[in-house]
């Protein structure tokens, strides 16, 4: 257990990672990296998991009852997730699971996201080259909290990667960090 002692503690936390090369990756792997070495949360590698994308229905069900925090953390692929997550999301979030009768198991769980974007935040604005904030790109996960009672929170960004030093994304890690143990306000990266 590390030494924090806030009052997020005892809520355990799901990290799950979506990204199709994390052996290739910058940011998404030093972020998840921080993750593992503190210990006190779970992640959950979807890409290293499921190789054939053949996703087990049940354990994955059966995580996120163990769990109160729910963590989407990906880069950001043609404005949405990597394709594994949505086939995720299409499987895992069933009828009488997260939504129609009995469907009511992640009532009241957290849902937090986190992106990294090649594209600068400047740049995710109307006017800017992508025109849409990174909240309104993000619109489809924070619906999906709502209907399925979910509490959504402000997305955590690493925008602009390739103008991320070294020396700032080890920031970055330490803030991310903060932000998955439920500190989501003193994070001034939201988009
Ligand atoms: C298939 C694909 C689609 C992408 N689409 C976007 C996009 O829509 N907007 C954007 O800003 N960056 C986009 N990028 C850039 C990635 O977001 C960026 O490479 C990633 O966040 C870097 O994270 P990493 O170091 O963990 O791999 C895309 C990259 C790939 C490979």
């Amino acid at each position: 257990m590390s030494n924090h002692s806030n009052a997020s503690d005892s809520v355990k936390t799901l990290v799950i990672v979506a990204h199709p090369d994390l052996e290739a990756s910058r940011i998404n792997q030093r972020l998840a990296v921080e993750l593992e070495r503190r210990g006190n949360v779970t992640v959950h590698r979807l890409y290293e998991t499921y190789p054939d994308e053949k996703i087990d229905v049940a354990h994955e069900q059966a995580l996120l009852l163990a769990h109160d925090r729910i963590v989407f953390q990906f880069p950001l692929h043609w404005y949405s997730s990597p394709s594994l997550l949505k086939k995720w999301l299409d499987e895992v979030f069933e009828l009488g699971f997260a939504h129609g009768r009995g469907g009511d198991k992640l009532k009241g769980k957290e849902l937090l996201v986190a992106i990294s974007s090649g594209g600068t935040a400047s740049m995710f604005q109307a006017g800017g080259l992508h025109n849409y904030s990174y909240g309104e790109l993000l619109r489809p996960f924070q619906q999906t909290a709502n209907y399925t009672g979910m509490i959504y929170h402000s997305p955590f960004i690493v925008g602009g990667i390739r103008e991320v030093t070294d020396e700032q994304l080890e920031k970055y890690a330490v803030e991310y960090a903060g932000y998955v143990e439920g500190q989501p306000a003193v994070i001034g990266t939201k988009g």
